[in-house]
């Protein structure tokens, strides 16, 4: 049974549809990456899992429970995490202040603490007093994470992380995911940055105009450089 499995799942903003039957699996330690250029619908896929956006039509399996349309903090509850793109901390605390909250609103038990937190972002706790908008792009990006561990998820949604940072910041970013995944943790990663993604994940799905055109092995696309191509540029 994977633990999360989307079926066919269509979603709208209004009236405007941008989901026509999206269906994905994730298995337990597995680092799912989800592929495709901008506007592809790879954000609202995972809002859609998480209940932000609401499905019209199709499920969402969690668990082996169907969960289609649940409230975003039954979704925290359950243990799925969510990493929005665009890195909501709050500027005015400080790291320490911000992870605090996120402890404090965490509704699960789990490994993650500010000790285990800190091993993995050696950073933060050198910048704990640093107020949340005084932190570089990458730094937030790694406070966002770091905020999102705190609820003890047992998948984490990953929305583009490395998009508008500097290639040595993605680089030491990819390297602190590339940790999470091999400490176990699922992953299901929305990435344009096709080398950052390839680097991490074991299967791809490839999104065009909120469909699936493709999915299957990352291998595959790491080896084929024509298939690569013909999927993911213009
Ligand atoms: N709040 C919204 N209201 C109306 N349309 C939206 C909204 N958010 C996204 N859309 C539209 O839905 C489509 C899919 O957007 P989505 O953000 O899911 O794509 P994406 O693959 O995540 O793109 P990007 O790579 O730019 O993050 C796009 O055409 C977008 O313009
Ligand atoms: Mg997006």
């Amino acid at each position: 049974m994977p633990l999360l499995d989307v079926r066919d799942v269509h979603a709208a903003y209004g009236l405007s549809r941008v989901l026509f039957g999206v269906s994905l699996q994730v298995a337990r330690g597995e680092c799912v990456c989800l592929l495709g250029r901008n506007g592809v619908g790879k954000t609202t896929t995972m809002r859609a899992i998480m209940g932000l956006t609401p499905p019209t039509a199709g499920q969402v399996r969690w668990q082996g429970r169907e969960v289609t349309g649940w409230a975003p903090h039954r979704a925290a509850r359950s243990g799925v995490g969510f990493v929005p793109e665009d890195r909501r901390i709050f500027a005015d605390l400080t790291v320490w202040e911000n992870l605090e909250v996120a402890q404090r609103a965490a509704a699960r038990e789990g490994r993650w603490n500010f000790e285990s937190i800190y091993q993995l972002f050696p950073k933060l706790r050198e910048l704990s007093a640093r107020r949340g908008g005084n932190l570089s792009g990458g730094e937030q990006q790694m406070l966002t994470i770091a905020r999102t561990l705190m609820g003890s998820p047992e998948l984490l949604l990953l929305d583009e992380p490395s998009e508008g940072l500097a290639p040595l910041v993605v680089e030491h970013l990819l390297e602190q995911v590339r940790l999470l995944r091999d400490q176990g943790l699922t992953i299901l990663l929305a990435e344009q940055g096709v080398d950052f993604s390839l680097a991490l994940a074991d299967r791809v799905y490839v999104l065009e105009k909120g469909s699936v055109r493709h999915s299957g092995p990352a291998e595959e696309l790491r080896r084929d450089e024509a298939l690569r191509n013909s999927l993911l540029t213009i």
